[in-house]
């Protein structure tokens, strides 16, 4: 018997189909992954292998080095180092170990070989100049048959027995658990998931590529900008939770990349992992509403501030991490908007209908965004221009005169009033423009459209949203979701997060079936209303005006707190504006006011922001107004932790 055993398990052992996801390694301290694709292959040499067998493994770090000089000396050497060492995080002078010279500047006048001290310092034991100097080496007994100009520089994994190089990946914990998953590319256009785990943070990992791999160009403005992609948009390769666990286990791997998150992959983009969305993009409040998955951790101020909903993982993660650049959100009532306020950075709402949301899970196809959260306003315009194109108009030659704002605070009775007046009398001064505040309700019922027949806002609009949300997502998505489910598992129901159920069943209970004919109608008596009335476009401006209102003003928002159950979202209020008038809103970050916490028993700081807003397609003049401020100084550029500047 034992025989037989024997011979079956060396049967399947034979029969094994074997491949290697890549390896993991830990170079001077930090945690690397090599990913398992060649991308090129340098000639082993006698000194390769025997580096290889002095660290004892097969991969040694090495650096691609590009000198654009014409005399490679020391002194260029260690400006080089200092300059990967200060622009890539990725790069660290483990990686030095090895050297591979790839010189793109006229030619040497001299080479100082071996470089001597700079290089012992270092502890690099090999020195590969390019096939220029081939013969100078060789004398030195080494041989570099392999010369590949195509390596772009950074450093690299390098096989001592076969030559091949590999990308370098630093490793990162996740552990503000904003994402779901660490993605890396294929060479076919799929995607796989990161085979790597550090240890010691609980939580997923992330890896990111060296920056010194990517060049930008023209054609790829986004080449090598770090992108976290909210998970309700399709990667093929790779399956779409849309923040529910049965839905991710129902169906399988996509095949298709929903054509913004391809827009920004053919820019350059380098998609580094999928982020936390709350349940179906519905809004949820932590910690209780998100049953299936955990709310991600909003680093501001204690720590312990809900990320709001639902683009909460890119939120959550821009807010905290330096090693991610961008993230990819959606916006149906707020979904970009909350979570850049609360977290601190520029978000953006565009104007409906200017990207494709093909491969991405629907809310409401009327209300349905794709936008971007960042803390960085020139890459922000930059990644907006890639996805968007033409979409957004760069159509103004001033910026609009007249500033409306709406709820702002009338005295500077606190720090995040003082923020926030400050902030208008800056604008108001840059732009050399007025300012009154605007009351939309009093204007509407003062002002309002014939079609509304008298009806306060609040009646008019305060179901729109919750009508077309509940009742288009219920039979885009649910319906097919719970049949399908159903079909796999003998008739069951998926488990679902209260929030949807109850805006699913107030679509389906509260209202009648064809609300949402009504709902659309409404909408669209107020949006031609809105882009009459109240902005109106201009051919200077591209918006006669923009209208600011406050975004966040530093009151905490717990998540250790119980709270009562979810409802569906009614009534109007100004954020509604560019929801149902489909134009843009975008936040800016303006400063941050101190609270005392009730879990540091310290004072902490808050974000506090302002929403800007103008006319249909007038985008381009937002992200513009964006960094014409940041570069006059009025706005500053928020960086990542507990404090924002
Ligand atoms: C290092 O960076 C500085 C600043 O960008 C640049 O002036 C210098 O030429 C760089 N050094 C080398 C050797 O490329
Ligand atoms: C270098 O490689 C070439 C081509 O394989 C070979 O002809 C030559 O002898 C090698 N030189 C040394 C020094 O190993
Ligand atoms: C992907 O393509 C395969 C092969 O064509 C097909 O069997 C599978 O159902 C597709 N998956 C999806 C999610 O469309
Ligand atoms: C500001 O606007 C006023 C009135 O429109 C105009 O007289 C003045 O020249 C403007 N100032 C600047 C600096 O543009
Ligand atoms: C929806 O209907 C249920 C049952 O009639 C009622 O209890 C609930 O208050 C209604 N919800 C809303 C938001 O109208
Ligand atoms: C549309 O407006 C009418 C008139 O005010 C109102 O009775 C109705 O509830 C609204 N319907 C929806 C779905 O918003
Ligand atoms: C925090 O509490 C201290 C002590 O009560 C008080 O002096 C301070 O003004 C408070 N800070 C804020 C921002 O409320
Ligand atoms: C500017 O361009 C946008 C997008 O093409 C368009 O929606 C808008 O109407 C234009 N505005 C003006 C004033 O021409």
């Amino acid at each position: 018997m034992a025989h037989a055993f024997l011979a079956l398990s060396l049967a399947v052992t034979v029969n094994a189909i074997v491949s290697i996801s890549g390896q993991t390694l830990i170079v001077n301290g930090v945690d690397y992954y090599a990913a398992p694709e060649s991308v090129s292959i340098i000639s082993a040499t006698a000194d390769m292998l025997s580096s290889a067998a002095t660290i004892g493994v097969d991969l040694i770090p090495l650096t691609v080095m590009e000198d654009t000089t014409s005399s490679f000396t020391t002194s260029v050497f260690r400006s080089i180092v200092g300059n990967y060492t200060s622009s890539d995080d990725v790069f660290n002078a483990g990686f030095l170990q090895a050297i591979y010279l790839k010189h793109t500047g006229s030619s040497p006048a001299t080479v100082q070989y071996p470089l001597g001290a700079a290089l012992t310092e270092y502890g690099t034991k090999l020195f590969m100049p390019s096939r220029a100097y081939t013969s100078s080496v060789e004398a030195q007994g080494h041989n570099f048959t392999g010369w590949r100009t195509e390596l772009p520089p950074g450093p690299y994994f390098m096989s001592a027995s076969t030559g091949d190089i590999y990308q370098a990946y630093r490793l990162y914990s996740d552990v503000q658990g904003a994402f779901t998953e660490g993605l890396k590319p294929n060479t076919d256009g799929t995607f796989s998931i990161l085979s790597a785990a550090i240890p010691g943070a609980q939580s997923l990992t992330i890896g990111v590529p060296s920056r010194l791999y990517y060049t930008k160009t023209a054609a790829q403005p986004l080449a090598g900008v770090r992108l976290g992609v909210k998970d309700i948009y399709d990667i093929a390769g790779i399956k779409t939770s849309c923040g529910n666990r049965a839905y991710y286990d129902l169906y399988p791997p996509r095949n298709v990349t929903a054509v913004a998150v391809q827009t920004l992959i053919d820019a350059g983009a380098v998609i580094i992992g999928k982020m936390k969305t709350s349940q179906f993009a519905n809004g949820e409040t932590a910690t209780a509403d998100w049953v299936d998955y955990h709310s991600p951790f909003n680093i501001r101020g204690d720590g312990y501030q809900d990320p709001s909903s639902s683009s909460s993982g890119p939120g959550a993660g821009i807010g905290s991490y330096d090693w991610l650049d961008i993230g990819l959100g959606s916006d149906t009532g707020g979904s970009i908007r909350g979570p850049s306020e609360v977290n601190g950075c520029f978000g953006n709402r565009p104007s409906h209908g200017l990207v494709s949301l093909d491969g991405v899970m629907p809310l409401s196809p009327n209300l349905d965004t794709a936008g971007f959260l960042t803390r960085d306003p020139f890459l922000w315009h930059e990644a907006a221009k890639a996805l968007y194109g033409s979409n957004i108009a760069s159509n103004f030659t001033s910026f609009p005169t007249k500033i409306l704002t709406s709820g702002f605070p009338t005295s500077a009775s606190n720090e995040a009033n003082t923020i926030l007046l400050d902030f208008v009398s800056q604008l108001q001064t840059f732009l050399n423009a007025s300012t009154t505040a605007l009351d939309v309700e009093s204007l509407w019922s003062t002002n309002g459209p014939a079609a509304a027949g008298g009806d306060s806002i609040d009646d008019y609009l305060g179901i729109v949203y919750p009508v077309l949300i509940a009742q288009q997502q219920y039979s885009l998505f649910t319906l097919p979701f719970y049949a399908d489910y159903a079909a796999a598992h003998d008739g069951k129901r998926p488990f679902v997060d209260p929030a949807p159920l109850i805006r699913w069943a107030y679509g389906q209970n509260n209202v009648s079936a064809d609300a949402t004919t009504q709902a659309l109608q409404n909408k669209t008596v107020f949006m031609d209303w809105w882009s009459t009335e109240v902005i109106t476009p201009s051919v200077e401006s591209c918006s006669d005006s923009i209208l600011l209102y406050v975004g966040s003003d530093a009151t905490p928002n717990y998540r250790n707190l119980y709270r009562n159950s979810p409802v569906p979202p009614t009534g109007f209020s100004i954020s509604r504006v560019s929801n149902f008038a489909e134009v843009p809103d975008m936040v800016f970050p303006i400063g941050q006011a101190a609270y005392n916490s009730t879990i540091t028993l310290q004072e902490e700081y808050l974000p506090v922001t302002v929403d800007v807003v103008a006319a249909r397609g007038c985008d381009g003049m937002i992200f513009g107004l964006a960094e014409a401020l940041t570069n006059a100084g009025i706005l500053k550029v928020p960086g990542t932790g507990s404090l924002m500047y």
